[in-house]
C-alpha cells in the first residue's frame, strides 16, 4: 500500500510535467482539448485505476491515438501456428496475421483458392513424397535489403519443423511461394538474406544421413550424417527463390545454429554458429548419455565462416558441384580446398551469432558462458591469410586460433543467447537464465557515446525468460535506437490466467535513442504460438497496395486472363467440365445460380470488379470447405469437383454492406442419376 500512496500523492506534480512534455510528445489540438478540461481529470483517472506515475509516463510513450498510425511495423514469427504477424510499433496492436505455412481461412489460404492451395502445394517436401503439410513452425523472418537496410519489398521465413522457405510478397502481405529446401530437413535460426537480397540462406538444423531421403542409424553419424548450408537466389524483380541457380554447401554433422549475414568490411561472408561438436546423438536408453549431457562436453564449439561470394563462384564453374535432388551442392572437400569454409572456436554451448551494423564484429553468445564473446572480422581475415590454424576439425576445415580472431569478451550474466545494435557502438544480449537484457559497448571504432569500449553499460530485467529480441530496424546497416522488443518465453503471473498455456510475453523497451538507461514500457500477450524471431522495419519504407488495380490475379501480380467484366458473367459446360465466370460487387454475386451435375469439374473464377478501398467480399461454399477473401480488383480461382450432391447455400463471408446478408447464392449438385431415387430424393 505504501509505495502507491506515495505515488498517488506525487500526481499533480507528474500530471504538471506530463501535460508540459505531452506538448513535445505528439500531439495536435485534440490533446489541447483534453487538457482544457483540468489537470484533476487525469488526476482523479489515474487514482481510480491505481496507476502510478510511470505506469502513465509508460503509456504516453506507447500509445498512439485512435486513427494514428505507428512509426513501425514489426514482423513477428507465428511460431507453431505457423504464420507471420505484422504488429504496428509502439501501439504493439495486431494489424495482420499473413497465413505461410499453416491453411488460413479469413484470407482463404488453402480453403479452394488457387493461390494459397498452390503455395502450400508446391511447397510439400519431395523427400519424402506424399505428405500434405498442413503446418510449420515459422522461426525466422528476413526481410528483403538493399545495401544493407531493409527495402520494405518482400519478406522470407523459415519452417523449423520441416525444412521450408516461405516468401511473402509485402505488395499485398501474401504468401507467395514455399519452397522445401533440398537436402535440409529442419532448420533453425540459420536464417538471413544477403545485403542486396541476392540470396536468402537457410542452414539445417539438425544434420540427415546423406544421400537425403536414406536410411542410416545414428551409430554411424560421423560417417553418414550431414548438414548443409543452402544459398537460395532470389529473384530481383519478383523475389520468388530459384533453386535452379541456387546452391549448398555441405557441412559437418555438427547442429548449425544462428547464423547472419557479413556486411560492409565483411561483406560477402556469412556466419553460421554451432553447437555439438561433440557429435553426440543421445541413445539415453541404451547405454549412452542425453542429447543435452552428451552435446555439452566441450568447452568450444565452432562458428563456421563461409565466403558466400566466392562459393556462389564456384557453384558456377564446371565439375565443382554435384546435382542433389534439384539443387547443386559444394561438397565438403571442395569447400575446404577452394578456401570457403573456416570455423571459429567459439565458446560454450554456443547460440546467437550476431554481426554488428559496421560488419567488422561478431558477436557470440555462449550458453553455459556468463561471457558474450566478440570477433573482429579484420582478424579473421589476417589469420586466414596467415594460415594462423591451430588444426583441422575430424572433417579437414582450418580452425582459427581462438586468440586470434577475439576482439573482446564482455561478462554480461547468466544464459546470454542473442543479440542485437543500436547504431550507437552498443550491443544488447538476451539472457536466459538471468531474464535480462544487458547493454554493452563495441569497440572504440563504432562508439558514438564516449563510453569506454567493450564494457557492460545496462541492465534491464525483463518477465521472464527471454529468447531472441529485436531493435527497429535492427538487423541492418543503420538500426535505430528507439525501441527493443523482448521476446519471453515465460509469461507466469503477467496477465490473467487462461489456463495452464499461457501466453508468450512480447516487452516493449525504450531505447532511449541508445543515450539513456533502458525502460520497459509495456507488455503484449502473445496467445497464439510461441513467435521465435522478429524484425521491425519504419512504417514508410512499406509500400502495400491499399487496392488491387481491376483484375489482378495474385499469383503473378499481371491482369487474370479469367477476369470478366459486369455483363458479361458467363457458364460454359464442356462434357463434365463447368467453367463460370462471375462477379462480386456489392451485394450480389453474378451469376448467384450455379447449376452442375454430382461429378462435374467446376471452374469458378470470380473478379471482385470493385475498386472502392476496403471493399472486400468473400466466398464461402458450405459444406464443401471452401472460402476466400475476394479483395477488390482481384480475380479468384477456385477448382473443385462438385461430389457431393445437394443444394448448398454460398454466400458473402465479409460484412461489405447493409445487404451483405443478401449476397448468397445457390450451388445446386443435381445428384447423379443412379443417386436420384435415394431416401429422400
Ligand atoms: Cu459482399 Cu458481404
Amino acid at each position: 500500500m505504501k509505495p502507491l500512496r506515495r505515488a498517488v500523492r506525487a500526481f499533480p506534480v507528474l500530471v504538471a510535467a506530463l501535460l508540459v512534455a505531452g506538448a513535445s510528445v505528439s500531439c495536435s489540438s485534440s490533446s489541447n482539448k483534453s487538457s482544457s478540461t483540468g489537470s484533476g481529470d487525469l488526476d482523479t483517472i489515474a487514482k481510480e485505476r491505481g496507476l502510478t506515475p510511470e505506469d502513465m509516463k509508460h503509456a504516453l510513450q506507447q500509445f498512439v491515438p485512435p486513427g494514428k498510425h505507428d512509426d513501425y511495423v514489426m514482423f513477428a514469427s507465428g511460431g507453431h501456428a505457423g504464420q507471420v504477424l505484422a504488429i504496428g510499433m509502439p501501439s504493439m496492436r495486431i494489424l495482420k496475421e499473413i497465413a505461410v505455412f499453416t491453411p488460413e481461412p479469413w484470407q482463404g489460404f488453402g480453403y479452394g483458392a488457387d493461390w494459397g492451395d498452390k503455395a502450400l502445394k508446391d511447397g510439400n517436401p519431395a523427400i519424402p513424397a506424399g505428405t500434405d503439410l498442413t503446418w510449420g513452425d515459422t522461426h525466422h523472418p528476413a526481410l528483403s535489403e538493399t545495401n544493407g537496410d531493409y527495402d520494405g519489398r518482400w519478406l522470407y521465413i523459415n519452417d523449423r519443423a520441416n525444412g521450408r522457405v516461405g516468401f511473402v510478397d509485402l505488395k499485398d502481405f501474401r504468401t507467395k511461394q514455399i519452397v522445401a529446401v533440398p537436402n535440409i530437413q529442419t532448420s533453425h535460426g540459420g536464417m538471413f538474406i544477403t545485403p542486396n537480397s541476392d540470396y536468402v540462406h537457410v542452414s539445417s538444423a539438425f544434420p540427415e544421413p546423406w544421400p537425403p531421403g536414406s536410411y542410416a542409424d545414428v551409430k554411424d553419424y560421423k560417417e553418414k550424417f550431414r548438414g548443409a548450408s543452402a544459398w537460395l537466389k532470389i529473384d530481383p524483380a519478383t523475389g520468388r527463390m530459384d533453386l535452379s541457380q541456387s546452391f549448398e554447401i555441405e557441412l559437418p554433422p555438427y547442429n548449425q545454429d544462428l547464423a547472419d549475414a557479413g556486411k560492409l568490411v565483411s561483406d560477402g561472408w556469412g556466419f553460421i554458429g554451432s553447437f555439438n561438436t561433440e557429435m553426440a546423438t543421445g541413445g539415453n536408453m541404451e547405454g549412452g548419455k542425453s542429447l543435452e549431457a552428451g552435446a555439452s562436453l566441450n568447452n568450444f564449439d565452432y562458428l563456421h565462416a563461409i565466403n558466400w561470394k566466392k562459393a556462389a563462384e564456384v557453384a558456377k564453374a564446371a565439375g565443382k558441384t554435384e546435382e542433389m535432388n534439384g539443387i547443386k551442392v559444394i561438397r565438403l572437400k571442395t569447400a575446404i580446398d577452394e578456401g570457403l569454409i573456416y570455423m571459429i572456436p567459439e565458446p560454450k554451448s554456443p547460440h546467437g551469432a550476431d554481426v554488428d551494423p559496421s560488419g567488422r564484429y561478431i558477436v557470440v553468445g555462449g550458453k553455459l558462458d556468463p561471457h558474450v564473446t566478440i570477433f573482429d572480422f579484420n582478424k579473421i581475415q589476417a589469420a586466414i591469410g596467415k594460415k594462423d590454424y591451430e588444426g583441422t576439425d575430424p572433417f579437414g576445415i582450418p580452425i582459427l586460433k581462438f586468440e586470434s580472431v577475439l576482439a573482446a569478451q564482455v561478462e554480461v550474466g547468466a544464459g546470454p543467447l542473442h543479440t542485437q545494435f543500436d547504431g550507437m557502438g552498443h550491443g544488447y544480449t538476451s539472457m536466459f537464465l538471468a531474464s535480462a537484457v544487458a547493454k554493452f559497448t563495441l569497440g572504440d571504432d563504432v562508439v558514438k557515446t564516449g563510453e569506454k569500449p567493450f564494457t557492460l553499460v545496462d541492465t534491464i530485467k525483463v518477465n521472464y525468460n527471454i529468447g531472441h529480441l529485436a531493435i527497429t530496424e535492427g538487423d541492418t546497416e543503420h538500426p535505430e535506437p528507439k525501441y527493443l522488443v523482448a521476446l519471453n518465453k515465460w509469461s507466469i503471473d503477467r496477465f490473467l490466467t487462461v489456463g495452464p498455456l499461457h501466453p508468450q510475453n512480447f516487452q516493449l523497451i525504450d531505447l532511449k535513442g541508445g543515450n539513456g538507461p533502458m525502460e520497459l514500457i509495456a507488455d503484449m500477450p502473445i496467445g497464439m504460438a510461441e513467435p521465435h524471431y522478429t524484425q521491425i522495419i519504419k512504417a514508410d519504407k512499406l509500400k502495400a497496395l491499399d487496392v488491387y488495380p481491376a483484375d489482378t490475379d495474385s499469383i503473378t501480380m499481371a491482369p487474370s486472363k479469367d477476369a470478366i467484366k459486369f455483363g458479361d458473367e458467363k457458364v460454359v459446360r464442356n462434357g463434365s467440365e463447368v467453367e463460370i465466370w462471375m462477379t462480386a460487387q456489392r451485394s450480389h454475386f453474378t451469376p448467384d445460380i450455379i447449376r452442375v451435375k454430382q461429378g462435374d469439374h467446376v471452374k469458378l473464377h470470380i473478379t471482385n470488379i470493385e475498386q472502392t478501398k476496403d471493399a472486400t467480399h468473400g466466398f464461402a461454399i458450405a459444406d464443401y470447405n471452401i472460402q476466400a477473401s475476394l479483395e477488390p480488383g482481384e480475380v479468384t480461382n477456385f477448382d473443385f469437383v462438385a461430389d457431393k450432391p445437394g443444394s448448398y447455400d454460398f454466400y458473402c463471408t465479409e460484412f461489405c454492406s447493409a445487404l451483405h446478408l443478401e449476397m448468397a447464392g445457390w450451388l445446386l449438385v443435381e445428384p447423379a442419376a443412379s443417386a436420384v431415387a435415394a431416401p429422400g430424393g
